[in-house]
C-alpha cells in the first residue's frame, strides 16, 4: 500500500472517532464531538495534536478485538486569542471516553509539556469514568492525572469544562482544578450515582439534581460557571483565560485603554446613606472597572459576596466585594470560602486584588457555629493575610468587627486603603453598641426610648464614620466616591513592580 495514503487513511479513521453512528448520537443529545469543541476553543488552524495512532493494550474481554486510534481523547496544544494553550478534550464516542491506561499517559503527556513550558492547561470532561474493563491500571492512570493537577496548582493555570459524564473519582481531577465550566442539562458531577444513592440513603435523585450544573453552581458551590450550553461554555472559557496570565511567572496580558478623566459622578449616588439600605454592589464594581470589563466568578454560590475578574485602565485585577444585597452581605461559611480560593488563585498568579467593603460582621447562629464558621471563616483572613499582590480596600459604607480585619484591612497587608465619607468603621452598629454600654442607663431612663436615640445618636457622631481609622492611617485616604475610580488607576500602577518575599517555609497550613 502506499505509505502516504496509509497514513491519510489512519489519520481519517482517527478523527472518526467510534464511528458515524456514535458521532449522530452524542449530536442527539445536543452534545459536540471532541473535535468540534477543540475547533470552537482553538484559533484556526492553530491545533497540533500529539498522540493520534495511540491505542489500547487491554486484551481481556476481547478488547484486543476493539481499537480505536487515539483510545477516546484527543490530546495536543494551540492557541487562544494567539497564546499557548496545552488542551485535551475526551471522546465519549469511544468507549464512552473512558479513561484507560493509554488514554491517561495521553492527557499526563500534555500537563507534563503545559508544566515544562509555563502554558494554562485546558480539560474538555465528557467521560464514563474508569475503563471498566482495564481495573487498576485504569485507576492508576487518574492517580498520575491527580499527582500531575496538584504539581501543576499555583503554576500554570488549569481549567476544565464538564461536558457529560464526570463520576466516581473522576471528578478530583477537575476538582483540584483552578476553574470548573459546566453545561445546563448535559453535564454532571457526582462521587456516587442516583442508584448507589438510592440503596444507601433511599433518597430518590434525579442526576441532573445529584449533580447538574445548575446544583453545583449555586448549592454546592463545586462549579464557578454554570453554561446554557457548549458554544456559551467554551467562550466563556476563552474569555476566562484573557485574565490570566500563562504561568506563575508572567503578569496577565494588558488590554488597550484610553485614559480620560476618569470621574465616575453615579458613585456618588449608588451608596444609600442609610447603613441599613440594601444596593446592588456589582453596580458600583461596573462603574469602578473599565467598561464590560466584569467577569462574575461562583455568581449563584453564596451571593452575599462577589467575586470576580475585571480590568482598570486595561490591567486585569480581582475583585472581592461583600454584596449588600444579598444578606446584608454578612460574612458566613460559603462566602468566606468563596471569597478565599478566589484570592488565592489571584495571588498565585500575580492578579491585583480590589476589596470593596460593606460588612456589618459574621453571620450569628447555631448553624455556622456547628459548621465551622471559626475555622472558614480564618480561610478568608489568611488568604487575604498571605497575599502578596497590589492589594487595595475601599470601604464603601459600612466594615464592623472582625470582619473589618478580614477584609483586606490595613493591618493584615493591604497597600492602599480608601473609605467613603459616609462610611462607618466600628466594633458594631450603633444601635447594638449603645444597647450594651448603656444598658444601665437605658433602663433607668424616664423614657427609655428617648435615651436609646440620644445615645445611638451621640455614638453614630462619634465613631460611625472613618475618620478615627484615618487619623490612625488605618485608612490612607477618604475619597469622593466619583473619584475612586482615578485613585484606583494610580494606586495600582504605583503599585506595578511590588515586591514582597514571605519568610522562609515550606508552605503554610491554611485552615483547610
Ligand atoms: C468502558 C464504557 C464506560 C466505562 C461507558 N462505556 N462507560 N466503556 N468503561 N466506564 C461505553 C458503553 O459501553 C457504550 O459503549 C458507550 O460507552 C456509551 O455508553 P452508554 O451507556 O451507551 O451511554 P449513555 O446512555 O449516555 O450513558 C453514559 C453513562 C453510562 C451514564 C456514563 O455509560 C455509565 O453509567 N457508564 C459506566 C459508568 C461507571 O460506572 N464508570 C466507572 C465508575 S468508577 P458502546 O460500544 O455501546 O458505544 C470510576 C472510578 C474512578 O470511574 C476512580 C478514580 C480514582
Amino acid at each position: 500500500m502506499n505509505k502516504m495514503q496509509q497514513l491519510q487513511d489512519k489519520i481519517a479513521e482517527a478523527k472518526k472517532g467510534g464511528g458515524e453512528h456514535r458521532i449522530a448520537s452524542q449530536h442527539k443529545k445536543g452534545k459536540l464531538t471532541a473535535r468540534e469543541r477543540l475547533e470552537i476553543l482553538l484559533d484556526e488552524d492553530s491545533f497540533e495534536e500529539i498522540g493520534m495512532m495511540v491505542t489500547h493494550r487491554s486484551t481481556d474481554f476481547g478488547m484486543e478485538k476493539e481499537q480505536y486510534l487515539g483510545d477516546g481523547v484527543v490530546t495536543g496544544y494551540g492557541k487562544i486569542n494567539g497564546r499557548l494553550v496545552y488542551v485535551f478534550s475526551q471522546d465519549f464516542t469511544v468507549f464512552g471516553g473512558s479513561l484507560s491506561e493509554t488514554h491517561a499517559e495521553k492527557i499526563c503527556k500534555v500537563m507534563d509539556l503545559a508544566m515544562e513550558n509555563g502554558a494554562p492547561l485546558i480539560g474538555l470532561n465528557d467521560s464514563g469514568g474508569a475503563r471498566i474493563q482495564e481495573g487498576v491500571v485504569s485507576l492508576g492512570g487518574y492517580a498520575d492525572i491527580f499527582y500531575r493537577n496538584t504539581r501543576a496548582s499555583g503554576v500554570i493555570p488549569q481549567l476544565s469544562a464538564i461536558m457529560g459524564p464526570c463520576a466516581g473519582g473522576a471528578v478530583y481531577s477537575p476538582a483540584i482544578t483552578d476553574f470548573i465550566l459546566m453545561v445546563e442539562n448535559t453535564s454532571y458531577m457526582f462521587v456516587t450515582g442516583p442508584n448507589v444513592v438510592k440503596t444507601v440513603t433511599h433518597e430518590e435523585v434525579s442526576s441532573e439534581e445529584l449533580g447538574g450544573a445548575d446544583t453545583h453552581a449555586s448549592k454546592s458551590g463545586v462549579t464557578h460557571f454554570a453554561c446554557a450550553n457548549e458554544l456559551e461554555c467554551i467562550n466563556d472559557m476563552k474569555k476566562l483565560l484573557s485574565y490570566m496570565p500563562q504561568n506563575c511567572e508572567e503578569d496577565a496580558p494588558s488590554y488597550a485603554y484610553t485614559p480620560g478623566d476618569e470621574i465616575r459622578h453615579r458613585l456618588n449616588h449608588l451608596i444609600p446613606e442609610n447603613p441599613n439600605t440594601p444596593y446592588d454592589m456589582k453596580e458600583v464594581i461596573s462603574e469602578i472597572c473599565d467598561a464590560e470589563s466584569f467577569l462574575e466568578v461562583h455568581k449563584d454560590y453564596a451571593e452575599n459576596i462577589v467575586v470576580g475578574f475585571a480590568r482598570i485602565a486595561g490591567r486585569s485585577i480581582g475583585v472581592v466585594a461583600n454584596q449588600p444585597a444579598a444578606l446584608a452581605g454578612v460574612l458566613d461559611i460559603n462566602s468566606s470560602k468563596k471569597g478565599a480560593r478566589f484570592v488565592r488563585f489571584c495571588d498565585a498568579f500575580n492578579i491585583p486584588l480590589l476589596v470593596l467593603v460593606d460588612v456589618p460582621g459574621f453571620l450569628p447562629g447555631t448553624d455556622q457555629e456547628w459548621n465551622g464558621i471559626i475555622s472558614n471563616g480564618a480561610k478568608l483572613l489568611y488568604a487575604f493575610s498571605e497575599a502578596t499582590v497590589p492589594k487595595i480596600t475601599v470601604i464603601t459604607r459600612k466594615a464592623y468587627g472582625g470582619a473589618y480585619d478580614v477584609m483586606n484591612s490595613k493591618h493584615i497587608g493591604a497597600d492602599l486603603n480608601f473609605a467613603f465619607p459616609n462610611s462607618e468603621i466600628a466594633v458594631m452598629g450603633s444601635k447594638g453598641a449603645v444597647e450594651i454600654i448603656f444598658k444601665k442607663e437605658i433602663d433607668a431612663a424616664e423614657n427609655p426610648q428617648a435615651k436609646l436615640d440620644e445615645k445611638v445618636a451621640e455614638y453614630t457622631d462619634k465613631f460611625a464614620n472613618p475618620y478615627g481609622a484615618a487619623a490612625r492611617g488605618f485608612i490612607d485616604e477618604v475619597v469622593i466616591p466619583a473619584q475612586i475610580r482615578r485613585k484606583l488607576i494610580r494606586g495600582f500602577e504605583m503599585l506595578k513592580h511590588k515586591v514582597v518575599s514571605m519568610p522562609r517555609k515550606k508552605h503554610g497550613n491554611i485552615p483547610l
